[in-house]
Protein backbone atom coordinates (compact mmCIF):
# COMPACT_ATOMS: atom_id res chain seq x y z
CA UNK A 1 0.00 0.00 0.00
CA UNK A 2 1.43 3.41 -1.23
CA UNK A 3 0.44 6.66 -0.94
CA UNK A 4 -0.33 8.76 -4.35
CA UNK A 5 2.18 9.95 -5.91
CA UNK A 6 3.32 13.25 -4.50
CA UNK A 7 1.01 12.79 -1.26
CA UNK A 8 2.47 12.14 1.67
CA UNK A 9 1.36 11.19 5.43
CA UNK A 10 1.81 14.19 7.58
CA UNK A 11 3.76 12.13 10.99
CA UNK A 12 3.95 13.71 14.43
CA UNK A 13 7.00 15.41 13.83
CA UNK A 14 6.00 16.83 10.72
CA UNK A 15 3.32 17.75 12.60
CA UNK A 16 4.84 19.63 15.63
CA UNK A 17 6.81 21.51 12.92
CA UNK A 18 3.33 22.85 10.87
CA UNK A 19 1.62 23.37 14.48
CA UNK A 20 5.45 25.50 15.66
CA UNK A 21 4.41 27.35 11.49
CA UNK A 22 1.08 27.79 11.92
CA UNK A 23 0.98 29.62 15.88
CA UNK A 24 3.73 31.60 14.92
CA UNK A 25 2.44 32.72 11.70
CA UNK A 26 -1.18 33.21 13.07
CA UNK A 27 0.25 35.11 16.12
CA UNK A 28 2.07 37.56 13.80
CA UNK A 29 -0.83 37.86 11.74
CA UNK A 30 -3.29 38.78 14.65
CA UNK A 31 -0.97 41.94 15.51
CA UNK A 32 -1.42 43.56 12.13
CA UNK A 33 -5.14 42.75 12.57
CA UNK A 34 -5.63 39.30 10.26
CA UNK A 35 -8.76 37.59 10.64
CA UNK A 36 -8.59 34.27 9.70
CA UNK A 37 -10.86 32.94 6.88
CA UNK A 38 -10.93 29.00 4.99
CA UNK A 39 -12.46 28.71 2.25
CA UNK A 40 -13.53 25.39 0.81
CA UNK A 41 -10.71 23.22 -0.91
CA UNK A 42 -12.66 22.77 -3.48
CA UNK A 43 -14.08 25.48 -5.94
CA UNK A 44 -16.07 25.70 -9.37
CA UNK A 45 -13.32 25.33 -12.13
CA UNK A 46 -13.94 28.78 -13.56
CA UNK A 47 -12.81 30.08 -10.09
CA UNK A 48 -9.17 29.59 -10.82
CA UNK A 49 -9.32 29.07 -14.55
CA UNK A 50 -9.49 32.49 -15.66
CA UNK A 51 -7.94 34.18 -13.01
CA UNK A 52 -4.71 32.94 -12.54
CA UNK A 53 -4.50 32.89 -16.21
CA UNK A 54 -5.30 29.98 -19.03
CA UNK A 55 -1.54 30.29 -20.08
CA UNK A 56 0.08 29.82 -16.82
CA UNK A 57 1.64 26.30 -15.38
CA UNK A 58 -1.04 26.01 -12.69
CA UNK A 59 -3.94 26.18 -14.94
CA UNK A 60 -2.39 24.60 -18.08
CA UNK A 61 -1.24 21.50 -16.72
CA UNK A 62 -1.33 21.17 -12.97
CA UNK A 63 -5.16 21.50 -11.95
CA UNK A 64 -6.82 18.74 -10.13
CA UNK A 65 -10.17 18.91 -12.34
CA UNK A 66 -13.06 16.52 -12.53
CA UNK A 67 -16.88 16.05 -12.51
CA UNK A 68 -18.72 15.25 -9.91
CA UNK A 69 -21.77 13.37 -10.33
CA UNK A 70 -23.87 16.24 -10.55
CA UNK A 71 -21.73 17.03 -14.00
CA UNK A 72 -20.62 20.04 -12.50
CA UNK A 73 -16.67 20.72 -12.77
CA UNK A 74 -14.60 21.02 -9.76
CA UNK A 75 -11.55 21.69 -9.11
CA UNK A 76 -9.40 20.88 -6.00
CA UNK A 77 -7.64 24.29 -4.97
CA UNK A 78 -4.42 25.05 -6.34
CA UNK A 79 -3.73 27.99 -4.34
CA UNK A 80 -5.87 30.06 -1.71
CA UNK A 81 -6.06 33.85 -3.38
CA UNK A 82 -8.75 32.78 -5.90
CA UNK A 83 -10.90 31.24 -3.75
CA UNK A 84 -10.54 34.14 -0.86
CA UNK A 85 -11.83 36.71 -3.96
CA UNK A 86 -14.52 34.24 -4.40
CA UNK A 87 -15.77 34.17 -0.83
CA UNK A 88 -15.34 38.20 -0.91
CA UNK A 89 -18.40 38.32 -3.71
CA UNK A 90 -20.29 35.57 -2.46
CA UNK A 91 -20.27 36.55 1.07
CA UNK A 92 -21.01 40.34 -0.33
CA UNK A 93 -17.93 41.81 2.09
CA UNK A 94 -17.54 44.75 -0.11
CA UNK A 95 -19.33 47.24 2.62
CA UNK A 96 -16.58 46.77 5.76
CA UNK A 97 -13.43 47.44 3.40
CA UNK A 98 -10.73 47.22 3.97
CA UNK A 99 -10.38 43.72 5.27
CA UNK A 100 -7.46 41.53 6.11
CA UNK A 101 -7.51 37.70 5.83
CA UNK A 102 -4.98 34.99 7.10
CA UNK A 103 -5.80 31.19 5.85
CA UNK A 104 -3.73 28.17 6.03
CA UNK A 105 -4.62 24.53 4.74
CA UNK A 106 -3.69 22.06 1.89
CA UNK A 107 -3.27 23.03 -1.75
CA UNK A 108 -3.57 20.56 -4.63
CA UNK A 109 -1.07 20.87 -7.95
CA UNK A 110 -0.25 18.04 -10.35
CA UNK A 111 3.69 19.03 -10.28
CA UNK A 112 6.61 16.36 -10.75
CA UNK A 113 7.31 15.51 -7.07
CA UNK A 114 10.94 16.76 -5.29
CA UNK A 115 12.29 18.14 -2.33
CA UNK A 116 9.93 20.89 -1.30
CA UNK A 117 7.32 19.97 -3.77
CA UNK A 118 4.35 18.08 -3.45
CA UNK A 119 1.09 17.30 -4.82
CA UNK A 120 -0.70 18.23 -1.54
CA UNK A 121 0.86 20.87 0.15
CA UNK A 122 0.06 23.19 2.25
CA UNK A 123 0.22 27.30 2.88
CA UNK A 124 -0.30 29.65 5.28
CA UNK A 125 -1.33 32.74 3.25
CA UNK A 126 -2.48 36.33 4.15
CA UNK A 127 -4.80 38.43 1.78
CA UNK A 128 -5.43 42.23 2.01
CA UNK A 129 -8.23 43.58 0.17
CA UNK A 130 -9.58 47.58 -0.38
CA UNK A 131 -6.40 49.12 -0.50
CA UNK A 132 -4.50 51.04 -3.56
CA UNK A 133 -2.11 52.35 -1.21
CA UNK A 134 1.30 51.20 -1.31
CA UNK A 135 1.09 50.88 2.37
CA UNK A 136 -0.55 47.81 1.93
CA UNK A 137 2.23 46.32 0.16
CA UNK A 138 4.48 47.24 2.51
CA UNK A 139 3.04 45.67 5.55
CA UNK A 140 2.26 42.86 3.89
CA UNK A 141 6.09 42.30 3.52
CA UNK A 142 6.70 43.54 7.16
CA UNK A 143 4.58 40.48 8.38
CA UNK A 144 6.09 37.97 6.37
CA UNK A 145 9.42 39.14 7.31
CA UNK A 146 8.59 39.26 11.14
CA UNK A 147 7.26 35.18 10.67
CA UNK A 148 10.47 33.97 9.06
CA UNK A 149 12.18 35.84 11.49
CA UNK A 150 10.19 34.63 14.95
CA UNK A 151 10.84 30.95 12.62
CA UNK A 152 14.97 32.00 12.72
CA UNK A 153 14.84 31.69 8.87
CA UNK A 154 15.74 35.25 8.56
CA UNK A 155 18.89 36.79 10.27
CA UNK A 156 20.14 39.93 10.84
CA UNK A 157 23.53 37.93 10.93
CA UNK A 158 24.44 36.69 7.48
CA UNK A 159 25.86 33.82 8.16
CA UNK A 160 23.20 32.01 10.02
CA UNK A 161 20.35 34.18 7.61
CA UNK A 162 18.34 31.28 5.37
CA UNK A 163 16.20 33.25 3.48
CA UNK A 164 16.50 36.50 0.90
CA UNK A 165 13.65 39.02 0.00
CA UNK A 166 13.31 39.85 -4.12
CA UNK A 167 10.89 42.47 -5.36
CA UNK A 168 10.09 43.60 -8.71
CA UNK A 169 7.28 45.31 -10.00
CA UNK A 170 5.50 44.66 -12.75
CA UNK A 171 4.11 47.94 -13.27
CA UNK A 172 0.37 48.65 -13.96
CA UNK A 173 -1.91 47.79 -17.04
CA UNK A 174 -0.15 50.57 -19.18
CA UNK A 175 3.12 49.63 -18.57
CA UNK A 176 2.88 46.23 -19.29
CA UNK A 177 0.88 46.50 -22.40
CA UNK A 178 3.91 48.83 -23.59
CA UNK A 179 6.47 46.22 -22.71
CA UNK A 180 4.52 43.07 -23.93
CA UNK A 181 5.04 44.84 -27.61
CA UNK A 182 8.65 45.64 -26.60
CA UNK A 183 9.67 42.31 -25.37
CA UNK A 184 7.73 40.60 -28.25
CA UNK A 185 10.08 42.77 -30.89
CA UNK A 186 12.90 41.22 -29.24
CA UNK A 187 12.34 38.35 -28.64
CA UNK A 188 10.99 37.57 -32.11
CA UNK A 189 14.31 37.76 -33.31
CA UNK A 190 15.85 34.52 -30.92
CA UNK A 191 12.64 32.68 -31.82
CA UNK A 192 14.09 29.62 -33.29
CA UNK A 193 16.64 29.53 -30.19
CA UNK A 194 14.25 29.89 -27.52
CA UNK A 195 12.86 26.32 -25.76
CA UNK A 196 9.71 24.63 -26.74
CA UNK A 197 7.87 26.23 -23.56
CA UNK A 198 8.88 29.54 -24.20
CA UNK A 199 8.19 29.28 -27.84
CA UNK A 200 4.59 29.06 -26.65
CA UNK A 201 4.89 31.79 -24.19
CA UNK A 202 6.16 33.93 -26.91
CA UNK A 203 2.41 34.23 -28.43
CA UNK A 204 0.43 33.60 -25.01
CA UNK A 205 2.32 35.21 -22.18
CA UNK A 206 5.62 36.27 -23.00
CA UNK A 207 6.95 38.01 -20.20
CA UNK A 208 6.82 34.57 -18.50
CA UNK A 209 10.08 33.85 -20.76
CA UNK A 210 11.69 36.09 -18.01
CA UNK A 211 11.75 33.74 -15.54
CA UNK A 212 12.50 30.80 -17.96
CA UNK A 213 15.18 28.06 -16.29
CA UNK A 214 15.88 27.01 -19.28
CA UNK A 215 19.64 28.08 -19.96
CA UNK A 216 19.08 28.79 -23.58
CA UNK A 217 16.61 30.94 -22.71
CA UNK A 218 18.34 33.05 -19.94
CA UNK A 219 21.19 33.76 -22.54
CA UNK A 220 18.61 35.67 -24.36
CA UNK A 221 16.79 36.66 -22.14
CA UNK A 222 19.86 38.46 -20.13
CA UNK A 223 20.39 40.98 -23.14
CA UNK A 224 16.48 41.61 -23.29
CA UNK A 225 14.77 45.10 -23.04
CA UNK A 226 14.54 46.15 -19.17
CA UNK A 227 10.98 46.05 -18.02
CA UNK A 228 11.88 49.34 -15.83
CA UNK A 229 12.19 51.10 -19.05
CA UNK A 230 8.81 50.92 -19.56
CA UNK A 231 7.15 51.73 -16.40
CA UNK A 232 4.82 54.54 -16.52
CA UNK A 233 5.40 57.45 -13.78
CA UNK A 234 2.80 56.08 -11.85
CA UNK A 235 4.17 52.78 -11.58
CA UNK A 236 7.40 54.05 -11.19
CA UNK A 237 6.04 56.37 -7.74
CA UNK A 238 3.98 53.70 -6.61
CA UNK A 239 7.55 51.03 -6.31
CA UNK A 240 9.76 53.79 -5.53
CA UNK A 241 7.69 54.27 -1.89
CA UNK A 242 8.08 50.60 -1.26
CA UNK A 243 11.76 50.31 -1.60
CA UNK A 244 12.15 53.31 0.21
CA UNK A 245 9.88 52.50 2.91
CA UNK A 246 11.84 49.00 3.42
CA UNK A 247 15.34 50.61 3.15
CA UNK A 248 13.83 52.58 5.65
CA UNK A 249 12.52 50.46 8.13
CA UNK A 250 15.64 48.20 7.82
CA UNK A 251 14.34 45.15 5.96
CA UNK A 252 17.32 43.91 3.30
CA UNK A 253 16.03 43.07 -0.14
CA UNK A 254 17.08 42.66 -3.86
CA UNK A 255 15.53 43.93 -6.48
CA UNK A 256 15.26 41.37 -9.45
CA UNK A 257 13.80 42.65 -12.59
CA UNK A 258 13.40 39.38 -14.34
CA UNK A 259 10.97 38.47 -11.06
CA UNK A 260 7.53 38.03 -13.06
CA UNK A 261 5.64 35.46 -11.07
CA UNK A 262 3.56 32.66 -12.65
CA UNK A 263 0.17 33.47 -12.20
CA UNK A 264 -1.60 36.07 -14.28
CA UNK A 265 -3.48 38.04 -11.97
CA UNK A 266 -0.84 40.16 -10.56
CA UNK A 267 0.46 44.14 -11.43
CA UNK A 268 2.63 46.59 -9.64
CA UNK A 269 4.39 44.65 -6.73
CA UNK A 270 5.53 41.20 -7.04
CA UNK A 271 7.93 39.48 -4.77
CA UNK A 272 9.57 36.35 -3.48
CA UNK A 273 11.52 35.02 -0.34
CA UNK A 274 13.86 32.55 -1.39
CA UNK A 275 16.81 30.15 -0.02
CA UNK A 276 19.88 28.69 -1.55
CA UNK A 277 19.16 26.24 1.30
CA UNK A 278 16.46 24.32 -0.30
CA UNK A 279 17.95 22.99 -3.65
CA UNK A 280 15.64 23.55 -6.91
CA UNK A 281 12.11 24.72 -4.75
CA UNK A 282 14.43 27.89 -3.19
CA UNK A 283 11.13 29.99 -3.44
CA UNK A 284 9.73 29.58 0.37
CA UNK A 285 7.01 32.50 0.52
CA UNK A 286 5.60 34.81 -2.74
CA UNK A 287 2.87 36.98 -3.83
CA UNK A 288 1.55 40.41 -4.83
CA UNK A 289 -0.49 42.78 -5.75
CA UNK A 290 -3.52 41.98 -7.82
CA UNK A 291 -6.07 45.12 -8.62
CA UNK A 292 -8.40 43.74 -11.00
CA UNK A 293 -8.80 39.81 -9.82
CA UNK A 294 -11.96 40.71 -7.96
CA UNK A 295 -13.41 42.88 -10.88
CA UNK A 296 -12.17 40.31 -13.32
CA UNK A 297 -14.21 37.57 -11.30
CA UNK A 298 -17.94 39.92 -11.62
CA UNK A 299 -17.14 41.50 -8.46
CA UNK A 300 -16.90 45.36 -7.42
CA UNK A 301 -13.13 46.93 -8.51
CA UNK A 302 -11.44 46.02 -5.21
CA UNK A 303 -7.25 46.17 -5.21
CA UNK A 304 -5.65 43.47 -3.47
CA UNK A 305 -1.95 42.32 -2.11
CA UNK A 306 -0.90 39.06 -0.30
CA UNK A 307 1.39 36.06 -0.50
CA UNK A 308 1.53 32.53 0.66
CA UNK A 309 4.01 30.36 2.04
CA UNK A 310 4.82 26.76 1.35
CA UNK A 311 4.83 24.56 5.19
CA UNK A 312 6.49 22.24 4.35
CA UNK A 313 9.07 24.63 3.04
CA UNK A 314 9.40 26.28 5.99
CA UNK A 315 9.64 22.86 7.83
CA UNK A 316 12.33 22.05 6.16
CA UNK A 317 14.26 25.34 7.30
CA UNK A 318 13.71 24.92 11.06
CA UNK A 319 16.06 24.45 13.45
CA UNK A 320 15.66 20.87 14.70
CA UNK A 321 15.28 22.20 18.82
CA UNK A 322 12.55 24.03 17.49
CA UNK A 323 10.35 21.64 16.99
CA UNK A 324 11.53 19.12 19.52
CA UNK A 325 9.27 17.77 22.36
CA UNK A 326 8.93 19.76 25.13
CA UNK A 327 6.07 18.53 27.10
CA UNK A 328 6.93 17.07 30.94
CA UNK A 329 6.00 13.38 30.75
CA UNK A 330 4.94 11.27 34.04
CA UNK A 331 4.07 7.65 34.36
CA UNK A 332 1.61 6.43 36.77
CA UNK A 333 2.25 2.98 38.06
CA UNK A 334 -0.55 0.55 39.01
CA UNK A 335 1.48 -2.19 41.23
CA UNK A 336 -1.97 -4.04 41.49
CA UNK A 337 -4.79 -4.61 39.23
CA UNK A 338 -7.11 -3.41 42.14
CA UNK A 339 -5.36 0.00 42.19
CA UNK A 340 -6.36 0.28 38.19
CA UNK A 341 -9.37 2.86 38.35
CA UNK A 342 -8.17 4.90 41.25
CA UNK A 343 -4.40 5.28 39.56
CA UNK A 344 -6.32 6.43 36.56
CA UNK A 345 -8.46 9.41 39.14
CA UNK A 346 -4.74 10.19 40.42
CA UNK A 347 -3.40 10.36 36.09
CA UNK A 348 -6.32 12.92 36.10
CA UNK A 349 -5.02 15.03 38.64
CA UNK A 350 -1.69 15.14 37.32
CA UNK A 351 -2.63 15.72 33.67
CA UNK A 352 -4.40 18.66 35.76
CA UNK A 353 -0.39 19.95 36.29
CA UNK A 354 0.09 20.03 32.89
CA UNK A 355 1.66 17.13 32.63
CA UNK A 356 1.38 14.26 29.93
CA UNK A 357 0.64 11.09 31.97
CA UNK A 358 1.02 7.53 30.63
CA UNK A 359 -0.28 4.83 32.36
CA UNK A 360 1.03 1.44 31.49
CA UNK A 361 -1.72 -1.13 31.21
CA UNK A 362 -0.17 -4.04 31.00
CA UNK A 363 2.70 -6.15 31.72
CA UNK A 364 4.61 -6.87 34.96
CA UNK A 365 5.96 -4.10 37.01
CA UNK A 366 9.24 -4.52 34.87
CA UNK A 367 7.49 -3.79 31.49
CA UNK A 368 5.98 -0.68 32.96
CA UNK A 369 9.09 0.75 33.87
CA UNK A 370 10.73 0.08 30.32
CA UNK A 371 7.39 1.65 29.00
CA UNK A 372 8.15 4.78 31.30
CA UNK A 373 11.20 5.06 30.07
CA UNK A 374 10.42 4.98 26.19
CA UNK A 375 8.22 7.43 26.67
CA UNK A 376 10.33 9.75 28.56
CA UNK A 377 8.94 9.88 31.83
CA UNK A 378 10.66 12.18 34.31
CA UNK A 379 8.40 10.62 37.54
CA UNK A 380 7.44 7.25 38.26
CA UNK A 381 4.14 7.48 40.50
CA UNK A 382 3.98 4.23 41.84
CA UNK A 383 0.27 3.21 43.93
CA UNK A 384 -0.05 -0.47 45.27
CA UNK A 385 -3.18 -1.48 47.83
CA UNK A 386 -0.33 -0.11 50.48
CA UNK A 387 -0.49 3.40 49.01
CA UNK A 388 -4.03 3.35 48.34
CA UNK A 389 -4.96 2.95 52.21
CA UNK A 390 -2.32 5.22 53.45
CA UNK A 391 -3.57 7.83 50.18
CA UNK A 392 -0.02 8.16 49.33
CA UNK A 393 2.20 7.51 46.49
CA UNK A 394 5.51 6.27 45.83
CA UNK A 395 7.27 8.48 43.82
CA UNK A 396 10.20 7.77 42.07
CA UNK A 397 12.74 10.69 40.25
CA UNK A 398 13.91 8.57 36.99
CA UNK A 399 16.44 11.01 36.36
CA UNK A 400 17.96 10.07 39.54
CA UNK A 401 16.22 6.96 40.56
CA UNK A 402 15.07 8.72 44.37
CA UNK A 403 12.56 7.00 45.73
CA UNK A 404 10.27 8.35 48.21
CA UNK A 405 6.68 8.28 49.67
CA UNK A 406 4.36 10.97 49.22
CA UNK A 407 1.21 12.01 50.20
CA UNK A 408 -1.20 12.34 47.97
CA UNK A 409 -2.21 15.59 48.76
CA UNK A 410 1.36 16.23 48.40
CA UNK A 411 1.84 14.71 44.68
CA UNK A 412 1.49 18.28 42.68
CA UNK A 413 4.07 19.92 44.86
CA UNK A 414 6.65 17.39 44.81
CA UNK A 415 6.55 17.35 40.77
CA UNK A 416 8.31 20.30 40.41
P1 LIG B 1 2.74 30.49 -5.44
O1 LIG B 1 4.05 31.13 -5.72
O2 LIG B 1 2.14 29.66 -6.49
O3 LIG B 1 1.77 31.68 -5.04
O4 LIG B 1 2.87 29.63 -4.11
C1 LIG B 1 3.30 30.20 -2.89
C2 LIG B 1 4.22 29.24 -2.16
O5 LIG B 1 3.61 27.96 -1.99
C3 LIG B 1 5.51 28.91 -2.92
O6 LIG B 1 6.47 29.91 -2.74
C4 LIG B 1 5.92 27.61 -2.24
O7 LIG B 1 6.57 27.87 -1.01
C5 LIG B 1 4.59 26.95 -1.97
N1 LIG B 1 4.32 25.94 -3.02
C6 LIG B 1 3.79 26.14 -4.24
N2 LIG B 1 3.68 24.99 -4.92
C7 LIG B 1 4.13 24.01 -4.09
C8 LIG B 1 4.27 22.59 -4.20
N3 LIG B 1 3.89 21.93 -5.29
N4 LIG B 1 4.79 21.91 -3.14
C9 LIG B 1 5.17 22.57 -2.01
N5 LIG B 1 5.06 23.92 -1.85
C10 LIG B 1 4.54 24.63 -2.87
C11 LIG B 1 0.46 31.52 -4.68
O8 LIG B 1 -0.03 30.45 -4.42
C12 LIG B 1 -0.29 32.81 -4.52
N6 LIG B 1 -1.71 32.50 -4.19
C13 LIG B 1 0.36 33.67 -3.46
C14 LIG B 1 -0.38 34.95 -3.23
C15 LIG B 1 -1.24 35.23 -2.25
N7 LIG B 1 -0.33 36.01 -4.01
C16 LIG B 1 -1.11 36.96 -3.54
N8 LIG B 1 -1.68 36.48 -2.47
Amino acid sequence: MQPVRGTRDLLPEDNRAFRLIDATAWNAAQLYGFEELNTPMFEFTHVFQKTLGETSDIVGKEMYTFLDRGNESLTLRPEGTAGIARSFISEGMAQNLPLKFYYVGPMFRYERPQKGRYRQFHQVGVESLGSDNPQADIEVLLLGHRILEQLKIIDSDPSKNKCQVEINTIGDIESRKVYRNTLVEYLRDYESQLSADSKIRLEKNPMRILDSKDDGDKKIVAGAPRMAASLNQASVDFFGQITEALATLKIPFVRNENLVRGLDYYCHTVFEFTSTHLGAQGTILAGGRYDGLIEMMGGPKVPGVGWAFGMERIALLLQPEMTAKTKRVAAVICAEESAFVYCMGLAEKIRGAGFTVEQPSSGNMGKKFKRADKVGAEYAIIVGSSEMAKKSVSLKNLKTGEQKEVLEAELLKALV
